[in-house]
């Protein structure tokens, strides 16, 4: 094998990573500041390690000077999702994004692998603006639910720790594990409104009392503490009876206040 610039090599794909994972960390952050329910749970990402690439490049007989571009996974993203209905939904962002361009699409969630591994997968290209001018790369995005993840890291391990043989019995009960995450998947799904009501309602709830605190602050310092002190009683009240819609009520009353003090 030729000598290979390692560092050279591996630098725009960390480049990209770093990219890719301010760009979908945002986007979830976007989702939860407009009150949006966010079909993103999590994002991580890495750059495969050299060993892992020379084993890659080994089992595809793959030669030194067309790593780069046969092997697809050297930036690697993962989108967590809470919910399997998330999946496509982010699968369907990624399709409109003007940013990066999606050449495979693997199905790995209706069509699990015989190991019992189930997950999402794009391969795109990211145009990367270098300091040595355009160059596309590309990159695998992996898109599952934290039940998937974490049967598939446990499968991982495993798989490592025994070359790639994993003996029968204990690929058996992997398979029954793989078989156990998708039944709690499902599981979630049937509860999947009550859960997001939820998470909603919560946010909602620190936004208000957040609002509310801040205003009455105000109220106190530049303009009339009794009422600010009325209103502090009134606030500690409602909080103690968890009365959601009597802090919707006082935190417009507040805004109101806040428009006049204003003026
Ligand atoms: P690779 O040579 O591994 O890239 O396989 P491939 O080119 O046929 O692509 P595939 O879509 O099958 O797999 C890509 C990646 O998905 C792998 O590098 C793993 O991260 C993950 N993956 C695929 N199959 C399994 C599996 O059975 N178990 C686990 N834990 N991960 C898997
Ligand atoms: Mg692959």
């Amino acid at each position: 094998m030729e000598m290979i610039n390692w560092k050279d090599l591996l630098y725009p794909y960390q480049q990209t990573m770093d990219e890719l994972l301010i760009k979908f960390r945002n986007l979830d952050a976007e989702y939860r500041y407009l009150g949006l329910y966010s079909p993103i749970d999590g994002v991580t990402g890495r750059v495969k390690s050299i060993t892992s690439i020379l084993e890659k490049a080994n089992r595809k007989q793959i030669p030194a000077d067309r790593i780069a571009e046969e092997i697809e996974d050297i930036a690697g993203l993962r989108i967590l999702c809470q919910f399997t209905e998330d999946i496509p939904k982010v699968v369907e962002m990624i399709r409109r994004r003007k940013d990066m361009r999606v050449v495979e699409e693997r199905d790995y969630v209706h069509h699990h692998k015989e190991s019992g591994y189930r997950s999402y997968h794009m391969i795109i290209r990211y145009p990367l603006q270098t300091a040595l001018g355009f160059k596309e790369i590309p990159a695998e995005i992996q898109i599952r639910t934290n039940a998937m993840n974490f049967w598939a890291a446990a499968e991982h391990s495993l798989r490592y720790k025994y070359s790639g043989n994993v003996p029968k019995a204990l690929q058996e009960r992997l398979i029954n594990c793989a078989e156990a995450a998708n039944r709690l998947d499902e599981e979630m799904s049937t509860i999947r409104e009550e859960i997001t009501n939820a998470t909603r309602e919560n946010q909602i709830k620190e936004g208000l009392v957040s609002n509310i605190l801040d205003k009455l602050h105000i109220l106190y310092f530049r303009e009339n503490m009794e009422e600010a002190e009325q209103m502090n009683e009134e606030f500690i009240r409602l909080w103690n009876e968890d009365n959601l819609e009597g802090m919707k009520a006082l935190n417009d009353k507040l805004n109101v206040l806040a428009e006049t003090f204003r003026l």
